[in-house]
């Protein structure tokens, strides 16, 4: 196998998350239904042309960042899930009959597929899952097809194998944000029931947007802003190459006018892309409001981020903290988990399809 969106669990597997800036991995074990416990995770950098759009541009250094990533995890444990980028995979939700037999509705699924799908069908691999009852019929089910090109699901399966793991699973980022939600929502009041809550992540290269009403996507968005963009200034002002600004971000040691002369503005800027992403929410779909707003990506490590974008989008606002139900093996430090754990959602949401 080496791809099913929606396969529900297998044994034991690593989550890794091969994202424009870094390989990050999760590593979960279950102690009860719903409850884990985070036996481990890591982080290698990845220089900045090695996977551009989502697409692994140089495999040498992919597989390079999997093989120090998986060391620095120090597990035995070589089966993985792995995601696509949203960007490389085509989603639709169709109605379909209720009760079918697997195969027609394979057959099924392949002709809705072809209508849609810009490729041959040779070219891609598909698959599909029951979400429930269609709306107000109840001979009918609301099926999602995903399809997604062969070739990009190679590409980050060579880069696996090439590091000595083996993948168990192939899955979509959006997804995994999904599965990693439900960890994130008991942060929210009354978890978020009956709620709107837009999951915002913020990496390097890209913000990504989810909304979840009563633990269903109802909504996703990119939009390019990132990090990278606060890098690239701290660079320029003060003449550091794109690591020793990488560093100086998360460690500090920057001169004094670095605060208000360069956070500040780049903070500004966010809360303005968060406050554009929610604006384009309410306006383009039949929610006109958002309850919550939950900060992901590294870029919600930024202290103070979500206090300035609570006050500028009026919304309740949560830095997400996928671990913060969990026992934490006493291998990690409890304070490095709590800044990087909102960096860590979609490796989290992987690790989860391999426990329960
Ligand atoms: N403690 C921190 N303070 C400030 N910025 C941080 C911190 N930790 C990480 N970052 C920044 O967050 C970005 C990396 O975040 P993340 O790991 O979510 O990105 P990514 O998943 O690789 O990117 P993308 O999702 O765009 O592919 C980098 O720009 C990094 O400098
Ligand atoms: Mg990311």
């Amino acid at each position: 196998m080496k791809f099913d969106f929606f396969k529900e669990t297998t044994p034991h597997l690593i989550g890794v998350d091969i994202s424009s800036s870094a390989v990050k991995m999760v590593e979960l074990s279950s102690l009860a239904k719903g409850k884990y416990r985070l036996e481990a995770y890591s982080m290698s950098p990845l220089p900045k042309d090695a996977i551009v759009d989502g697409n692994v541009m140089n495999l040498d250094m992919v597989v390079d960042a999997i093989k120090i990533a998986w060391k620095l995890l120090s597990s035995r444990e070589k089966r993985s899930a792995l995601a696509l980028p949203s960007s490389a995979v085509i989603s639709k939700k169709v109605i379909m009959q209720a009760g079918m037999r697997e195969d027609d509705m394979e057959a099924q699924v392949e002709g809705e597929a072809n209508q849609y799908i810009p490729f041959s069908l040779d070219e891609v691999n598909l698959d599909f899952q029951i979400i429930g009852p269609a709306t107000n019929s109840p001979d009918e089910v609301e099926v999602i097809i995903a399809a997604a090109r062969k070739e990009k699901i190679e590409d980050r399966v060579a880069a696996a194998e090439g590091a000595g793991l083996k993948v168990s699973v192939m899955d979509v980022e959006t997804y995994a944000t999904e599965a990693a939600y439900t960890l994130v929502a008991s942060q929210l009041p009354n978890a978020g029931k009956g709620q709107t809550v837009m999951i915002i992540d913020i990496g390097a290269q890209g913000m990504h947007i989810n909304v979840m009403h009563d633990d269903k996507s109802v909504y996703t968005r990119e939009q390019t802003f990132g990090g990278a963009q606060l890098t690239q200034e701290i660079q320029r002002r003060f003449g550091l190459s794109a690591e020793e600004a990488e560093i100086a971000k998360r460690k500090g040691g920057l001169p004094d006018s670095y605060d208000a002369e360069v956070l500040q503005p780049f903070v500004q800027c966010l809360a303005t892309e968060v406050a554009r992403a929610l604006q384009f929410f309410t306006s383009s779909t039949q929610y006109n409001r958002v309850d919550h707003l939950v900060l992901a990506g590294g870029c919600a490590a930024i202290s103070g981020v979500d206090i300035l974008v609570q006050e500028q989008a009026q919304v309740n606002t949560v830095v997400a903290n996928p671990f913060h139900e969990m026992t934490v093996s006493n291998k990690i430090k409890q304070q490095q988990v709590s800044i990087d754990a909102p960096s860590l959602l979609i490796a989290c949401g992987l690790a989860m399809r391999g426990v329960d």
